[in-house]
């Protein structure tokens, strides 16, 4: 039986690009991480396997960047929507910028940069204070080397069932950010009301969602002006 759509509900969809003008890369952006970087040598269980060193660094220097970036306008926007609004925010990214703007009910899909995560045993989380690395050698309580708290392709999503609970009695649904390019996070948003209120908000995007309106640009200002609609009570289209 599906829950009733709650108009006072609305469900934040974020990726990369709402992290951009904090200074993080995206990742499929010219200038993002996958030109640099190859997904097998840093994001796979294997690329662990076999050189568990070189992703250790490359996580060490994302969480060295997230530590020193500050949440932007479009993560205070969100933040403020809870003003009026019963507000999830379901985010791809693994920083913690929409917590440091304020959002108080953020789900993440693809893990935290900000904690060490046992390789044994997955109920084994350690926050990382301050951007710290984790080294070769630093073990969990169990004995095992840590590794980063992050989903990594290949492995199973986070929170999956708990964001299609949410989505599904969304009566507003806003996408920030993402190339909707990575499967079944982006397939959640398949799951929103036919008659629910659907945006989404980014520079670039080659496969549009049926039935979600487009806003071309960038989140900062777009984000702000879709908040500002929705908080006096005004539809964007
Ligand atoms: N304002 C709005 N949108 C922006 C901005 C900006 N300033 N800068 C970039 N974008 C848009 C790009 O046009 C693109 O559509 O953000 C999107 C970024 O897409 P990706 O780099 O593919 O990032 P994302 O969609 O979050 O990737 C999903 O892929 O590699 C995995 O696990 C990783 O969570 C990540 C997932």
């Amino acid at each position: 039986m599906k829950p009733e759509m709650n108009p006072n509900k609305i469900l934040v969809f974020t990726g990369a690009g709402i992290s951009a003008e904090s200074g993080l890369q995206t990742f499929r952006d010219s200038d993002g991480l996958w030109n640099n970087f190859r997904v097998e040598d840093v994001a796979t269980p294997e690329a662990w396997t076999i050189d568990p060193a070189l992703v250790l660094q490359f996580y060490n220097d994302r969480r060295k960047e997230v530590f020193a970036a500050e949440p932007n306008a479009a993560h205070y926007a969100v933040a403020k929507l809870e003003e009026k609004y019963d507000v999830v925010v379901v985010t791809q990214n693994v920083d913690d910028l929409h917590e440091r703007a304020g959002s108080t009910n953020v789900i993440h899909v693809h893990g935290q940069i900000n904690y060490a995560r046992s390789s044994s045993n997955d109920t084994l989380l350690y926050p990382l204070a301050e951007g710290a690395p984790i080294q070769l050698g630093d073990l969990c309580e169990e004995g095992s080397q840590l590794r980063p708290h992050i989903v990594w392709f290949g492995e199973t999503i986070e929170n999956y069932e708990l964001t299609r609970k949410h989505i599904i009695a969304a009566g507003k649904v806003l996408v920030v950010g993402s190339s909707l390019q990575v499967f079944p996070a982006a397939g959640i948003l398949k799951k929103a009301r036919y008659n629910a209120e659907k945006i989404i908000v980014t520079q670039k995007l080659d496969h549009k969602p049926s039935g979600f309106k487009l806003l071309r640009g960038n989140a900062t200002s777009l984000v702000s002006s879709v908040a500002n609609d929705w908080l006096n009570g005004n539809r964007v289209f």
